[in-house]
């Protein structure tokens, strides 16, 4: 298609979507122009009703909707909404915010459409207000921004869609999450927030903020984006986000109602005015200006809110009253967003920020940093569903409107990216959710695997011409798939999400002991068959019974597949293998990785391209967890807590037995810990593939399983972590940067979240390591790097989740059984970032094989690509998934930080026409991070840090509307409009 026409139809694309936006024409005043008047001079204090609304916890996310299982917790989140909007329409004056929008969808789609109106109307007015608003208030962690941006996106495309700008919420609301994380702030600055809130801040930071009445800040979230990009002014809430001592009036409160007749004999109103003044005014002395907020609700709060509302419109009646009399007190019904109205229009400057909120702890023992590791099977399973998602979103577009309904039947992909939104939950993926609750995470992701699998078959027919069935093995990573392990002739199907080729070793349960692979050209790839490890029979127990792996490498090309053919040679007779004992060394061309010759352990790494060299020794042990028996605190270790009795962990073997075949040598620590140490050819990367449990406790001692990299790098107590998968942030052994630290827990209060990798350097070497889920860990010693793999407990943490956390499964009874990989690199610092950003981006988006039994159809399209070329280096594509009919969302990402690479830390221009090979891309609009404005509409609040700079507001310009630039750690997000080739 020629230019010209091309351009003409971009135009008629944009003004579509452009000239219609709804809401503009009724002149609603919803939002800021909506909030009450307040009263200068006097000190206003904003009451916030609002209900907080776990998507899961205690109960799973139906139960709570429902009411169910009251007996677990009273909670019922459809009596909230039904209750509230009652009482909403009975003073016009009231307010209400609603958060979970998996909760708030649930119960539209029950309403009448007249009951629908009278809420739209609410809204329209600024009554019922949304903040946050995406599916759930995601755990900040212990989550991928991915699937962040992913939650974020679904909630708040559901409320544009129903209720246009009034709508869109102005405001992000993190009131639970138990530390925060920069990349958060970061994305909600991005999605067009105004302000954050939330309720949780380490006890000594929020000491010292108050003194200081820095608990409003500027929180300046990236360190590559240009401010105020990624400027978020935020809020620390002053009680949590409960009300204040006294004036909690729900019906699962016991405080005293305000009992205003006179003539009865409790009157309290005097007694109440005065209570609520005294906390305001004190309340005032740690906020810098005449306005502070007050949070009117608490956890499931409101399910009859008569009770609040009768007692709030006293409350504000009685205080104000005593104005007249000369109180300088003003309440008023108020949302977060008319709170943060007034802080802005203060005019103020305010304290910068540029580090995060973690670790979290709530007293001197308390650190919650067990989280960061607590339910490994579920955080890798949320990963692994995230890249699921990811290649069935993308198979989605390109297979056309033929992969939801196709040859293999009714495919979508709604089912899994809704189990994954609620995954996100601050209690989902955290881990810090009841048993039965976990369960239901994990059900409602396998749930949404299997519609996703109609859906990729479906698609994969059509790109491929081939409707043969196809078999999905989701257990090879325990060498468990029927049909390899049967089969004589089969083939695989890879598909690669990534947007570059990749490389990558396949492991497949077979009974034979040879066979012929061959790839889509018919050449043969070298291909080995090895023993199934005693480990691999141990974890997969009765679900698998493959005698031996294949074992080769396999190649795909950018967001496409290529195929290969595995055919039998011979059955039967015991294979040979070259078998090692305690071998001193393994090495590919690019590493070598040497083993101690009387421990087994391992002792040295180097890079023999760099010729790098360290020592490298590594090892297992477990702390033992406290059982709150303790002279200086009662805290045990738990779900949320990481707590253990000593600073020095107990080493699980000083020796191991090692056995070695090819370049990977398997070593056995205890019965319940083993690990594969591997070299793949050509790869950067050494893998460490862990197998941990079933933790022994009949001891009767909780334990927390690490593993330790000892170095001799000189860290200097540095090491560095990286927030929500993308950026990289310092740590400093002891030392929080904005605040005087008493440390008081050695270990605990060292903890940091590793989303995706973790490194410690000096000026020479960098050891980075990239895990395959998140994870917990420190650098506790210099030149060392430990992380905590699984957890098994018998003490509540007393947090509210009232479980030790002590995993079992009817297949594990014993106790879970947790595999995973850690893959390590030995870099110059200059360069590391070169090496270790694609790997963690290869570790986040697997390829996904598919099985084919027998020989394919002749005419089967053997390779496919679904870009015209590879992306460069720098760019990552982040979202690729079917918006509506016409059109599809598409998210480009620069993956580098601005110092993180000479090469790569460069802008990028991406041409979106030339992008796709098979899709015709028509039209684009500009959207923000979230997808719920256009990005020429995004307008915030600007904020004055102390440091008095006012940021540029300078806008890199693009060549034209298809070629779009991107700087370091830039995200873009647009809507295409695509025509098949
Ligand atoms: C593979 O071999 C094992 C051990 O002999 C056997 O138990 C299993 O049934 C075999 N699998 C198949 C599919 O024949
Ligand atoms: C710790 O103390 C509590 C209460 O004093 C007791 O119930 C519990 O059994 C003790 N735990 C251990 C491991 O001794
Ligand atoms: C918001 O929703 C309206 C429909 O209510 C739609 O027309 C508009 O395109 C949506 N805006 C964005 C940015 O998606
Ligand atoms: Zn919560």
């Amino acid at each position: 298609m020629a230019a010209g026409a091309v351009g003409l139809i971009l135009l008629i694309f944009l003004s579509e979507s452009l000239s219609l936006p709804v809401g503009r024409q009724e002149e609603s005043v919803c939002g800021y122009q909506s909030c009450h008047a307040t009263k200068p001079g006097m000190l206003n204090v904003h009451l916030v009703p609002h209900t907080h609304d776990d998507v899961g916890w205690l109960k799973t996310v139906d139960q709570y909707f429902y009411g169910d299982r009251n007996d677990i917790q009273h909670a019922g989140v459809q009596y909230i909404l039904d209750s509230v909007v009652d009482q909403l329409l009975k003073n016009p004056d009231r307010r209400f915010i609603y958060v979970e929008t998996a909760f708030f969808y649930r119960w539209w789609s029950q309403q009448s459409s007249s009951m629908q109106e009278t809420v739209k109307q609410l809204v329209n007015e600024g009554r019922l207000e949304f903040v946050n608003g995406g599916w759930c208030m995601s755990d900040e962690a212990t989550t991928h921004y991915s699937a962040v941006i992913d939650q974020m996106t679904m909630g708040l495309r559901f409320l544009n869609e129903t209720f246009g700008p009034c709508g869109r919420p102005r405001v992000a609301w993190h009131i639970d999450p138990f530390g925060h994380a920069r990349e958060h702030a970061s994305m909600f600055a991005q999605m067009g927030y105004d302000g954050f809130f939330f309720g949780r801040v380490d006890y000594q930071d929020r000491r010292q903020r108050m003194l200081a009445k820095e608990q409003e800040l500027l929180w300046r979230a990236s360190d590559s984006l240009a401010p105020p990009l990624a400027d978020l002014f935020t809020g620390i809430l002053p009680n949590g986000y409960n009300p204040p001592d006294g004036f909690c009036w729900d019906q699962s409160c016991d405080d005293p109602p305000i009992r205003d007749d006179p003539k009865l004999e409790d009157y309290n109103v005097e007694d109440v005015v005065e209570r609520f003044l005294n906390i305001a005014n004190s309340q005032a002395l740690v906020y810098k200006t005449d306005h502070i907020i007050m949070t009117m609700g608490s956890d499931f709060q409101y399910e009859n809110a008569n009770l609040w509302y009768k007692n709030l419109d006293k409350l504000i009646h009685y205080v104000n009253a005593r104005q007249s009399n000369g109180s300088r007190v003003n309440l008023l019904y108020s949302t977060p967003s008319c709170y943060l109205q007034e802080l802005h229009r203060a005019n103020l400057s305010w304290v910068l920020k540029t580090d995060d909120f973690f670790p979290y702890a709530d007293d001197a023992h308390d650190f919650w940093t067990g989280y960061f590791s607590s339910r490994p099977a579920l955080k890798r399973y949320e990963r692994l569903s995230n890249s699921n998602l990811q290649t069935c979103n993308q198979l989605e577009v390109l297979g056309g409107p033929a992969s939801r309904r196709g040859h293999f039947g009714k495919g979508d992909s709604r089912t899994l990216k809704s189990a994954m939104a609620v995954a996100q939950h601050h209690d989902a993926v955290s881990g810090t959710e009841k048993q039965h609750v976990a369960n239901d995470y994990a059900r409602r992701l396998a749930n949404g695997w299997q519609h996703c699998q109609v859906l990729v078959s479906n698609s994969l027919a059509v790109l491929s011409g081939s409707t043969a069935e196809r078999v999905y093995c989701n257990d090879l990573n325990i060498s468990v798939c029927s049909l390899t392990e049967s089969s004589k002739k089969f083939s695989i199907n890879v598909f690669n999400p990534l947007a570059r080729p990749i490389t990558w070793p396949v492991r497949l349960p077979v009974n034979g002991t040879a066979y012929v692979v061959s790839d889509a050209q018919g050449k043969t790839v070298d291909c080995e068959v090895v023993p199934v490890s005693q480990a691999t029979r141990n974890v997969r127990r009765s679900r698998g019974f493959a005698v031996n792996e294949l074992l080769f490498q396999v190649q795909a090309p950018p967001l496409g597949f290529s195929t290969y053919f595995v055919s039998l040679l011979q059955d039967g007779s015991p294979p040979v293998f070259k078998w090692y004992r305690g071998p001193k060394s393994i090495w590919n061309k690019y590493l070598q990785v040497t083993f101690d010759p009387d421990t087994g352990l391992l002792s040295g790494l180097a890079n023999l391209e760099t010729k790098q060299n360290i020592r490298l020794a590594q090892n297992f042990y477990w702390y033992n967890a406290s059982d709150g028996n303790n002279t200086a605190s009662n805290q045990p270790s738990g779900a949320y807590i990481f707590r253990p009795n000593s600073s020095t962990p107990f080493v699980i073997s000083k020796t191991v037995k090692t056995t070695s075949v090819m370049q990977e040598v398997r070593q056995w620590f205890a019965p319940w810990v083993s690990q594969v140490v591997r070299l793949h050819a050509d790869s950067r990367v050494l893998e460490l593939e862990w197998t941990v449990g079933p933790i022994p406790i009949d001891d009767d001692l909780g334990k927390e399983v690490i593993t330790r990299l000892d170095t001799d790098i000189k860290s200097s107590g540095i090491f560095y972590t990286d927030s929500n998968g993308r950026e990289v942030l310092q740590r400093k052994k002891d030392f929080r940067p904005t605040w005087h630290l008493r440390q008081s827990e050695p270990i605990a209060g060292n903890y940091y979240p590793i989303n995706s990798r973790a490194f410690i350097k000096d000026d020479e070497d960098q050891l980075t390591v990239v895990t395959d889920r998140s994870q917990g860990g420190g650098s506790i010693q210099n030149g060392s790097l430990e992380i905590m793999l699984h957890r098994r407990l018998l003490y509540d943490d007393v947090r509210g989740v009232a479980e030790p956390l002590n995993e079992t499964s009817h297949i594990f009874p014993d106790g879970l059984v947790v595999r995973g990989r850690l893959l390590i690199s030995l870099d110059r610092p200059a360069t590391a970032a070169d090496t270790h950003r694609p790997v963690a981006q290869g570790m986040v988006l697997q390829p996904l094989l598919t099985f084919t039994e027998g020989d394919l159809h002749p005419n089967t399209r053997l390779e496919f690509s679904g870009l015209q070329a590879a992306l460069p280096p720098a760019v990552h594509l982040l979202t690729l998934s079917q918006w509506d009919e016409q059109l599809v969302l598409l998210r480009l990402e620069h993956q580098f930080q601005s110092w993180e690479s000479k090469v790569n830390s460069q802008p990028v221009t991406i041409n979106l026409q030339k992008l796709f090979s098979t899709l015709e891309v028509l039209g684009v609009s500009e959207l923000n991070l979230s997808a719920n404005q256009w990005k020429d509409e995004m307008t915030r609040f600007d904020w004055t840090p102390q440091t008095g700079e006012k940021p540029l507001k300078k806008k890199l310009e693009d060549a034209s509307p298809w070629e779009v630039t991107l700087t370091p750690m830039e995200i873009r997000t647009f809507l295409l409009r695509v025509d098949l080739r």
